[in-house]
């Protein structure tokens, strides 16, 4: 379906042209004084210069020409040549109809459909998940599902930090911790066993200790390296341990993204890159880009514009180990590869915003992937409530599932208050409201900015909150409930009234705003357009709410009517939150 304001525009486009003025002078917008009108047009103004007229001579002529047009119920002037619009109940009223007829709300599928492989998540092999992963996860779902519903194809990736010194660390640690381990074993030629020789949680200890002991222990740290670089040329054992590691890993990261209903349709890592790396030096080499530098292979990537120094691109450290950028780089080709796409989009902290910008000049200097539009959508800190990177009370670093718990916890506490529901149901409404709480007071911010993490703020039942949306849709679920206990069927309520009260007409006027909304969140990738729009729905439906007596209207075809703007408004509200990543529960 035309989006409504491209609907409006195009009547004006006609009134310009038919009054001699450039059509391109008719844009309109949604009002920015609602208390005066819905929409606006202030395309006489600058028509006024052009044609060197007074603006309120051109607006009225326009104005004219739109007199008993269908769409509008008032189109005037007001000096010194802004027109405001009232859109038309009928209209409006046929435009929602056709929308709840459309399982996509209305919304018209980009074509052609672009392919586009999202890299999200990055979690770290055997590290935990901690606050720092929540955002990465949470905004490149979102995107995963927006542009899903847009109508692209979209690989999302996780892109595993299964390759670097964390790898070698573990080695040595185990080594010390369990010298006789036949991976240590130089002389065993036999099959390794299929069983790991620890668990998750042994694994979430090796690390944090080996970490510790190599900032200490010279000695331990290179022969850490050594044990890298030998897994990175392919040493057997090592392998083999590395297999395990990486299986009882990924095994608990899935379980753990599966509580924020984030999920990947591939589960590569840097490691999956390796193979691409020589002959991608190779290239560099022969293309005459690289050149050694205090032994390192770099690539030099400023560019004349460049206002601040972009120190070059290391391909290849002095000791041949492959670096960050040098497994981005050879992920670039494994991906072009594999899925031709027409864009690539990094969710990561804004803080690796230098690398990326080597990384996707050295891809374009070397041509690795010239038809692929490559993104960095970077993200803020989440910080406490002190303004400084979130951490928990002895200033470390929070688990993931910690975090969960505490807003799980909170919104706990709220339902309970309510008391209309059982203690068990609300543990379980309590993960679901919980989750919204936590994704919604993320993805309100624009993902570049800041923000601050505050539990009580994000689990409240009102303001801009998920749970406030949560139970807007809970409240028309209701409503419904007890229109069906009534003995009518919702099922019947097929269009929504064609005269409507003030309240019932400015849902509507909210609530064809739906693909006008998704199309500028798509474009921008910004989550945070969605998110204000469902707010200022479920800001409209609540007064429209309070002002009608839905239940208790006695004209049983006005309270179909009633019935219909309230499917509409759940099914709009249900998609928007499904982008968003998250559910609402029957009850809350
Ligand atoms: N694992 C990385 C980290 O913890 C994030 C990965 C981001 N994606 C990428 N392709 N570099 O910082």
């Amino acid at each position: 379906m035309k989006k409504i304001l491209d609907l409006m525009t195009e009547q004006f486009e006609q009134a310009f042209s038919r009054c001699g003025y450039d059509a391109g002078y008719a844009k309109i917008t949604v009002s920015n004084r609602p208390d005066l009108c819905e929409y606006q047009c202030n395309g006489a103004m600058g028509a006024a210069k052009a044609y060197k007229k007074a603006p309120f001579l051109i607006a009225d002529a326009v104005v004219a020409e739109l007199q008993n047009n269908e769409l509008f119920e008032k189109v005037e002037v007001v000096k010194p040549g802004f027109i405001n619009i009232i859109a038309s109940e009928q209209f409006l009223a046929s435009y929602a109809d056709q929308m709840a007829e459309d399982p996509a709300l209305g919304f018209e599928k980009t074509t052609p459909a672009k392919t586009a492989v999202i890299d999200y998540g990055g979690p770290n092999v055997a590290k935990p998940l901690h606050v720092g992963h929540l955002r990465p996860a949470v905004i490149g779902e979102c995107l995963k599902r927006l542009l899903r519903f847009a109508g692209d194809k979209v690989i999302g990736d996780v892109h595993l930090g299964d390759w670097g010194l964390q790898m070698g660390l573990i080695i040595e640690q185990l080594r010390s911790e369990q010298p006789d381990l036949v991976y240590f074993d130089e002389n065993y030629t036999g099959e390794y066993p299929s069983e790991a020789p620890f668990t998750i949680s042994e694994l979430e200890t090796i690390y944090p200790a080996a970490s510790a002991r190599s900032k200490e222990d010279e000695a331990f740290k290179e022969r850490a390296h050594t044990a890298t670089l030998k897994l990175q040329e392919g040493y057997r054992p090592y392998r083999a341990l590395w297999q395990h590691i990486l299986n009882v890993s990924v095994t608990d990261l899935k379980k753990n993204y599966e509580n924020l209903s984030v999920s990947f349709d591939v589960w590569k890592g840097e490691s999956d890159a390796d193979p691409y790396i020589p002959s991608m030096i190779d290239d560099f080499i022969a293309k005459g880009l690289a050149h050694e530098s205090q032994g390192a292979l770099v690539i030099d990537v400023e560019e004349e514009s460049d206002t601040k120094t972009i120190p070059p691109c290391i391909v290849r450290k002095s000791d041949g180990a492959a670096l960050y950028a040098t497994s981005d780089l050879a992920t670039i080709i494994q991906r072009v590869q594999d899925y031709k796409p027409d864009e690539i989009i990094y969710v990561a902290d804004n803080r690796q915003e230098m690398h990326f910008n080597q990384v996707f000049r050295v891809t374009k200097k070397a041509e690795l992937a010239p038809d692929t539009r490559l993104i960095f959508h970077g993200f803020g800190t989440m910080n406490g409530k002190d303004g400084k990177p979130f951490k928990t009370r002895e200033g470390g670093v929070m688990r993931l599932e910690t975090l969960i718990s505490s807003i799980n916890d909170a919104v706990y506490e709220k339902i309970m208050e309510n008391r209309t529901v059982s203690e068990a149901e609300a543990k379980n409404v309590a993960k679901i409201v919980g989750l919204s709480a936590l994704k919604y007071g993320d993805l309100s911010n624009q993902s570049s900015k800041d923000y601050i993490f505050d539990i009580d703020r994000f689990s409240s039942f009102e303001g801009n909150t998920g749970p406030y949306i949560l139970y807007t849709i809970v409240r028309i679920k209701s409503i419904l409930e007890k229109y069906e206990a009534s003995g009518k069927n919702a099922k019947d309520a097929v269009s929504v009234n064609k005269t409507q009260t003030p309240s019932e007409k400015a849902l509507l006027v909210e609530l064809v705003k739906f693909n006008d909304c998704i199309d500028a969140a798509y474009t921008e990738l910004a989550p945070h357009r969605i998110c204000s729009y469902i707010y200022s729905l479920s800001n409209a439906f609540n007064k429209f709410y309070h002002e009608n007596n839905i239940m208790g209207e006695s004209d049983e075809a006005k309270q179909s009517g009633f019935i219909s703007l309230l499917k509409l408004t759940e099914k709009t509200l249900e998609t928007c939150i499904d982008i968003l990543g998250f559910s609402a529960p029957d009850r809350m």
